[in-house]
């Protein structure tokens, strides 16, 4: 056998006590009754079991489809995604199994991306909390919703790395680092996923988009992307690894090309690296239509062209466009593909099927009193207000404005902006709420700002007044002028800024990240009531405010946190809970700025100070970000030592080990998310000015001190070199640990 061969074999080994196919007889099982069921089946049902099909709601481009139950019958469908109807789905699934000549159950899908009933903050936001736990238990309630409503497969999460906020999927994921995108990757898997995919409380993950999807050109979706091997073996490709290594049941393709190939035909990605270097063998599904849009990409003639390409490079299962079905036979038939390469596309879905339990019981997952018991239970929404507080990022509190204090000087508060009480248009939560319905959902659902917000002040002694102000592109003047007259009569301004819900997500790319300039001009017009104000911005990427940033005392990024908006707010800004989010992604100064991004390369003119000439910066404006990569305030402060190393240098094989005393310095208890760097000094290619290698969250009383260690082996100062391969190269690095990824300590250690 070759190595490769080997090594792959042992990978694929390692996988497979993480995923469902746990027990070695259970997988043998499963092989056994796919094939017996494979040698049963026509060219035809093989072909229909590749296609998935599009439920009741659509997420992308129109296409067409027949009658859902005709096709089912015909034996012309695998899986459906995206269907909300319980009952329609047991009717579904009684005619696959009872009306078709095999019985195949059918896999659905959904979108599954901030909670399913019970919403949660956005990826992004959940991100933001640091809290892996966290996160990993919102995927668990967001999969016993899903799973109690019918749902199997949930295409998320999406690991898109990302450097350019413009792109609204950047909502999506875990922000801009590699490091922390693979360890939410992981947790997100493992919550979707438990401990065994055919328990009725689980659904399977879907690692997506492979690849390269958050490096579309200018930011705009579905658009080009085109990078090194070493961005993508360094940046995109880890959380994909990742996740595929906490046993992600399913991948999906990306709708961007990868350096001119089509993300679903391309082999590099799908065969080489996913199937073979990392030794996964769980199913790929293309994305919406993306078989059938490598024709529009010019990289495929027609339906069995494309057929042929995206089957050959190693995607299995049709999502949406109908590609397989126009042209796979076809392909077959002109030898552009071969039967077995079919059989293995087909023997993927039947054993992901298997795995799931659909085969002992086709209704494991369609029980309406499961559903019924299961959904919405007020401990999700305990959950989804703990996890919107804990990722809410405090950006500025000049002069302790924050948090809130009946005993301070600020008795009577104005409560304005198009975000204080809106209801609709999904705010407070996005695009991707598709559990919900589209946009006709019962918004009751929603905690407002203003709702929860009047009664808790008010109680607490405060004088809250509400001014409903529409502000958008369509605000007018009497809008600044109730924004002026309240804030006179306040004593302190809290004015609730950002996105509309329903503008976050796919397809919702935006060329600028300014402030809506009706937003900017209400905070400038209650500025002129003399009054402190605290801005809160409702945001789905990291947004520009730089008149905000200079005068508004108080700044606190609340993101798109879901149903618990305006009660996890509150406890925020009364202090019930100390903020302890970072940004995992860098605020940036303007957007001109993008790509804007922590682990950048020295260049070989870095530019020390602003206005410096002949070096790589802009005449108009500095490098730095607003605010970087790694930042938050907290209520109390921090103190850190300086950093203690075990020894000056290692050997390979050996663990350095950082060690850090960090003290809360202030006289409220906190949590600080205490973050480890390395940059390698010199190498054989450029190397990062700063690469996160780890993080841990600590609580502290006032006073405590707790010391923080992190190891650092070998492994952690590899690069993707010229020889295509990862390895570390001998010599000096610095180790550096802190509370941002500006704020840090240093040391020096070498590698020998
Ligand atoms: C998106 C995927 C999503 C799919 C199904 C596509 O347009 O890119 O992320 O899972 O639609 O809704």
């Amino acid at each position: 056998m070759k190595n490769t061969a080997i090594r792959s074999l042992i990978i694929a080994f390692c996988f497979l006590p993480l995923t469902a196919f746990s027990q070695k007889t259970s997988v043998q099982n499963i092989d056994r009754r796919v094939e017996e069921l494979l040698a049963k089946m026509t060219v035809d049902e093989k072909i229909g079991q590749l296609n998935q099909v599009v439920g009741d709601i659509s997420t992308g481009t129109d296409v067409k489809q027949d009658n859902l139950l005709n096709q089912i019958r015909a034996g012309k469908v695998g899986s459906v995604l995206s269907h909300t109807n319980f009952e329609n789905k047991i009717v579904m699934q009684r005619v696959a199994v009872k009306e078709t000549r095999l019985g195949i159950p059918i896999v659905f899908g959904f979108d599954v991306i901030h909670g399913y009933k019970t919403i949660f903050p956005i990826p992004l936001a959940q991100a933001a909390g640091w809290n892996l736990a966290a996160i990993e238990a919102g995927e668990r309630i967001a999969a016993t919703e899903a799973a109690a409503d019918g749902q199997n497969w949930a295409f998320a999460p999406m690991v898109d790395i990302t450097h350019d906020p413009r792109w609204g999927r950047v909502m999506e994921g875990a922000g801009e680092d590699p490091y922390y995108g693979s360890r939410v990757a992981e947790a997100r898997v493992r919550g979707f996923q438990g401990a065994d995919l055919s328990l009725p409380n689980t659904v399977a993950a879907c690692a997506k988009h492979f690849a390269g999807y958050g490096f579309v050109e200018g930011g705009r979706d579905y658009n080009t992307v085109d990078m090194s091997e070493q961005r993508l073996r360094e940046t995109v490709l880890p959380p994909f690894e990742a996740a595929a290594r906490a046993g992600s049941a399913t991948f999906m393709n990306a709708f961007n090309t990868l350096n001119g190939v089509p993300a679903s035909m391309n082999k590099h990605l799908v065969t080489d690296i996913l199937r073979g270097e990392w030794g996964w063998n769980g199913l790929v599904v293309s994305d919406w239509d993306s078989f059938g849009e490598t024709v529009e990409h010019g990289a495929a003639e027609d339906d069995t062209d494309a057929s042929a390409k995206c089957l050959a490079a190693g995607s299995d299962m049709d999502m949406a466009g109908g590609t397989f079905q126009l042209g796979l036979k076809k392909a077959l038939e002109q030898g552009r593909v071969t039967q077995q390469q079919i059989d293995e596309a087909v023997r993927r879905t039947l054993r992901f099927k298997f795995s799931l339990g659909l085969f002992d019981d086709p209704f494991r997952y369609l029980d309406p009193k499961r559903r019924e018991q299961t959904l919405e239970k007020p401990e999700y929404r305990q959950a989804a207000r703990a996890m919107a507080a804990e990722s809410m990022v405090l950006l500025k509190n000049d002069g302790g404005v924050l948090p809130l204090d009946p005993a301070g000087p600020f008795k009577k508060i104005a409560l304005i902006g198009p975000y204080a009480n809106s209801i609709g248009n999904k705010d407070y939560m996005s695009f991707w709420t598709l559990g919900l319905g589209m946009r006709d959902y019962d918004s009751t659902k929603v905690v407002t700002p203003a709702m929860a917000l009047k009664p808790a002040l008010e109680k607490l002694g405060f004088e809250v007044t509400i001014t409903e102000i529409c502000l958008d592109a369509n605000c007018d003047e009497k809008d600044y002028s109730a924004a002026l007259n309240a804030a006179r009569a306040a004593d302190l301004v809290i004015a609730c800024v950002g996105e509309r819900g329903y503008d976050c997500g796919e397809s919702r790319s935006v060329n600028t990240l300014e402030l809506p300039r009706g937003q900017e001009r209400l905070l400038q017009i209650a500025a002129r009531g003399n009054k402190p104000a605290v801005m809160v911005l409702f945001n789905s990427r990291p947004l520009v405010f730089p008149w905000a940033m200079e005068n508004v005392p108080a700044i606190l990024v609340a993101w798109q946190p879901g149903f618990e908006a305006g009660n996890a707010l509150t406890d925020v800004l009364t202090g019930k809970v100390n903020p302890s989010g970072k940004l995992p992604i860098t605020f940036p100064r303007s957007t001109g700025q993008i790509p804007m991004y922590y682990n950048h390369l020295s260049t070989g003119r870095p530019q020390a100070q602003f206005g410096e000439m002949w070096k790589s910066g802009y005449l108009d404006m500095p490098n730095t970000p607003a605010y970087p990569f790694g930042f938050g305030l907290s209520y109390t402060t921090f103190s850190y030592s300086d950093i203690k190393l075990n020894k000056a240098a290692i050997n390979k094989g050996e663990t350095l080990e950082a060690s850090v005393t960090v003290t809360n310095t202030g006289n409220v208890a906190g949590a600080e998310v205490v973050q480890c760097y390395i940059r390698d000094l010199f190498a054989d290619i450029s190397r990062p000015v700063k690469e996160l290698k780890g993080f841990e969250k600590i609580k502290l009383a006032p006073g405590e001190s707790r010391t923080v260690t992190f190891k650092l082996t070998e492994k952690d100062l590899s690069y993707w070199n010229d020889q295509t391969k990862f390895k570390a190269d001998p010599g000096k690095f610095k180790v550096f640990v802190g509370g941002s990824s500006v704020d840090v300590k240093v040391a020096d250690f070498e590698l020998k």
